[in-house]
């Protein structure tokens, strides 16, 4: 099936890495134009250059930053300025329970959850406007709707992204703008990969992400991959989606044990 996401031009945070990574791999595949950003020049370098892609460095949390991002990412694709679609990728998590977070942790895990949602939306939002097949993809995780304890301020903002998205869908549907998002599981990415190092467990990296599976009970039994992320982004993305706002997909692998 054609996901109609070709010569269409798409904002992605976050791309150097991961699910980002994975996302704007798999919209320059489909014929899409695609801006992505990070912090590291070097990594979004490696990235690689490809004909299709803009690529430059920029901190979600930089609301001029991430202005100039987009106005150049227009520039680069012809200068119409139409944007149609956005995906807000960037940042990462905090492993820290209520005790041992601070309120800079408090403070640092807000903005970025939030700016990462809410500077590159402000920005994108007059493309977004002029284009007939909006779409905007929330990043998540599951932590949303099933706070973790030793996640505990990564929990509480990404339950405050998924209230946002709500009011977000509601409020830019006139526009034609829809507003959906994907709630994660565990991903094999980078966040993992650096965890397992800093464990120092003396476990290999495969044995070792079957324990964490196991310990959070997903039904699948494994660590989900960047790409099956990817597909349910672009799905979104799709102008074939064109009824579907306000909602989330889970992207987890079964680890929900309530009815989602
Ligand atoms: N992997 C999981 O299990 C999982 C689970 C739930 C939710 N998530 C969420 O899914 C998203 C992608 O995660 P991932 O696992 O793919 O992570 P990743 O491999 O660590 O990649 C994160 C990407 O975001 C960029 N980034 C981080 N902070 C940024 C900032 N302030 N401004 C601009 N770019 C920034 C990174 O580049 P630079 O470092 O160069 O800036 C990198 O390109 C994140 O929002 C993460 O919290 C992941």
């Amino acid at each position: 099936m054609d996901l109609g996401l070709a010569d269409r031009t798409y904002l992605v945070t976050g791309g150097s890495s991961g699910v980002g990574l994975a996302t704007v791999r798999a919209l320059l595949d489909e014929g899409a134009n695609v801006a992505t950003c990070g912090r590291d020049a070097d990594r979004l370098q490696r990235i690689g250059a490809h004909e299709r892609l803009f690529t430059a460095p920029c901190d979600v949390r930089d609301a001029a930053a991430v202005r100039e991002f987009t106005r150049r990412a227009a520039e680069e694709f012809g200068g119409d300025g139409v944007i149609d679609g956005l995906v807000n990728n960037a940042g990462q998590s905090r492993m820290k329970g209520f005790a041992d977070s601070d309120a800079e942790d408090w403070r640092d895990e807000l903005e970025l959850k939030f700016a990462g949602v809410l500077h590159p939306l402000h920005a994108a939002l007059p493309g977004l406007r002029e284009s007939a097949a909006a779409s905007v993809v929330n990043v998540n995780a599951v932590l949303a709707k099933q706070p973790e304890p030793r996640l505990i301020t990564t929990s509480a903002a990404r339950a405050g992204i998924l209230n946002l998205s709500a009011s977000l869908a509601r409020e830019l549907a006139p526009d034609g703008i829809r507003v959906n998002s994907v709630c994660l599981g565990l991903i094999d990415t980078g966040q993992w990969t650096r965890r397992h190092a800093a464990a120092a467990c003396g476990l290999s990296y495969d044995d070792w992400q079957a324990e964490l599976a196991a310990d959070r009970g997903v039904a699948l039994g494994r660590l989900g991959r960047a790409d099956e992320v990817a597909y349910a982004i672009l799905a979104l993305l799709s102008p074939r989606a064109s009824y579907i706002t306000g909602t989330s997909i889970d992207v987890c692998g079964g680890v929900g044990r309530g009815i989602l």
